[in-house]
């Protein structure tokens, strides 16, 4: 079935936005610097473009970006006046991405914070709240992260949480992969949360079957 998932990516890729030179030219560095080919799909990043564009956003907060590669999808769903902070742990992944936001033409909107996202998070004070917020980083600090950008936000903001279905593993209640045991306490989370309407929708294609939560704060 995989083969099949791939292939019908290929064909919506093919029909719906074809070859992007630019966000190829960022896979190829990533592979090349070293970095994990963990980025979200072509056709998931085109949905967090058109999420994003739908959400009117003009301040968008990612957790998690590795090269750049949704970052640079979430950026162009900017207006030009648009800003996006990008928060990451590693020094070296920041480096890559840092590198391919400037060839993509989007450095001017991106912020990119080193270091663990919680202390970034923590760092954040007074500034205007963000419309979107994508958060993609390490799996157990996902209830901590969707409890931020709720601070973080203001009634309307757009939540997405990547990777909460990884094959189903999120049904494993005695598991003792942290991953799993961060998505389902991201779940009860999200289910005794009132400030929050959410849902989690299941996908297939070139990451295999997985899923992702959208919310939307009150
Ligand atoms: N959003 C990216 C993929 C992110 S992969 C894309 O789709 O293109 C996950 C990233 O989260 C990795 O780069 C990893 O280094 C980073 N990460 C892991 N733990 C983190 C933490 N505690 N704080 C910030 N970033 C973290
Ligand atoms: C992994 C992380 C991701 O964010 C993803 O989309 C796929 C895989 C991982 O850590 O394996
Ligand atoms: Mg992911």
């Amino acid at each position: 079935m995989g083969e099949r998932w791939q292939a019908v990516d290929d064909y919506i890729a093919e029909k719906l936005f074809g070859d992007d030179d630019v966000l190829a030219a960022t896979l190829a560095n990533n592979a090349a610097q070293g970095l994990p080919p963990i980025d979200v799909s072509p056709a998931q990043g085109k949905m967090l473009f058109l999420f994003a564009q739908i959400a009117g956003a003009r301040r968008i907060l990612e957790i998690g970006t590795l090269g750049g590669y949704s970052t640079i999808w979430l950026a162009r769903a900017l207006p030009a006046d648009g800003e996006l902070v990008t928060l990451e742990l590693e020094p070296h992944h920041a480096e890559v991405a840092r590198a391919n936001l400037q060839q993509a033409g989007v450095s001017d909107k991106v912020d990119i914070r080193v270091g663990p996202a919680s202390d970034s998070l923590a760092a954040i004070t007074g500034e205007a709240p963000f419309d979107f917020v994508f958060i993609d980083a390490d799996k157990q600090s996902n209830a901590h992260y969707v409890a931020e950008a709720i601070r973080l936000g203001r009634p309307g903001t757009t939540i997405i949480v990547d990777n909460v279905v990884r094959e189903g593993g999120v049904l494993e209640a005695d598991s003792d992969d942290e991953r799993i045991v961060g998505t389902r306490a991201l779940f009860d989370m999200l289910s005794a949360e009132s400030r929050l309407d959410a849902t989690a929708v299941q996908t297939v294609g070139v990451k295999k079957w997985d899923g992702f939560v959208v919310a939307r704060v009150r």
